[in-house]
């Protein structure tokens, strides 16, 4: 089940095409798009083939499948069709770059995109329908539930729970033991030192322009 239809024709296609096709046991068959987001019927030189039809052209029995998409709508765009194509009986891959590291005793669900750089330490958890952007920590015993979005080179410390549908921007920052509860976004730079509530957004203070101009200060 190394042959797989890759949902899309964006940016994210593009970038996962590329991991699958380079650094990965998968290869990519073809892409497939709803119906009405179709703009041709090739994309990166393979087929194009509308999800309402994908089953019949290239069916579970033979093929696998993988919904990489972005957090849209707070995940829920994908988990829709990651649930769509479970429903059509695919079996749905994970991608973890060996550039990743993975320790032993950790989980890993299905339909997962973990780039490079990451690091999951022992009897960490990693649910179902969960993006790992490049360069995160996730702490020993930290558990990041379904359908959550994890950009670029955030900490989660050790003990930590991450509920379903989060979105956690860049260079966020989780205490250890803290709960996260289901559907926050916690904003670029944030410091969680506190459990959250479920639903709302967390940010800190961020960078404001200085009265100095560049050439009057002191860079040797
Ligand atoms: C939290 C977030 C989603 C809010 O986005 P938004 O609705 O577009 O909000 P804005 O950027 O317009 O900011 C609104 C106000 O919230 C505050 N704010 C928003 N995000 C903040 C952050 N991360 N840190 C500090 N303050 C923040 C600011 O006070 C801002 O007000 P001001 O600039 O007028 O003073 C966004 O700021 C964020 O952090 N996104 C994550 C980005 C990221 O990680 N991208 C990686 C993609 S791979």
């Amino acid at each position: 089940m190394n042959k797989v239809i890759l949902f899309g024709n964006g940016q994210m296609a593009d970038v996962t095409h590329v991991y699958l096709s380079y650094d990965s046991p998968f290869e990519v068959i073809a892409f497939c798009v709803d119906k009405d987001h179709m703009q041709g019927d090739s994309y990166r030189d393979l087929p194009v083939v509308p999800f309402e039809e994908v089953a019949a052209i290239y069916p579970p029995s033979d093929f696998s499948m993988f919904i990489p998409m972005s957090a849209k709508n707070m995940n829920k765009t994908r988990v829709k069709k990651y649930s769509q194509a479970k429903d059509k009986g695919y079996e749905l891959i994970s991608y973890i770059s060996p550039k990743a590291v993975i320790c032993p005793e950790t989980e890993i669900g299905e339909n997962c995109f973990i780039f490079e750089n990451n690091v999951i330490q022992p009897f960490a958890k990693i649910g179902n329908n969960v993006i790992l952007w490049s360069g995160n920590h996730i702490g020993h015993h930290s558990t990041i539930m379904d359908h959550c979005f994890v950009t670029s080179h955030v900490v989660v410390s050790g003990r930590v729970t991450v509920g379903a549908y989060c979105y956690l921007g860049v260079n966020a920052t989780i205490r250890d033991g803290i709960t996260v509860k289901e559907e926050c976004v916690i904003g670029a730079g944030s410091l969680i030192m506190r459990n959250t509530k479920k639903g709302q957004v967390y940010v800190g203070h961020y960078t404001k322009p200085s009265p100095l101009s560049s050439d009057s200060v002191n860079i040797i």
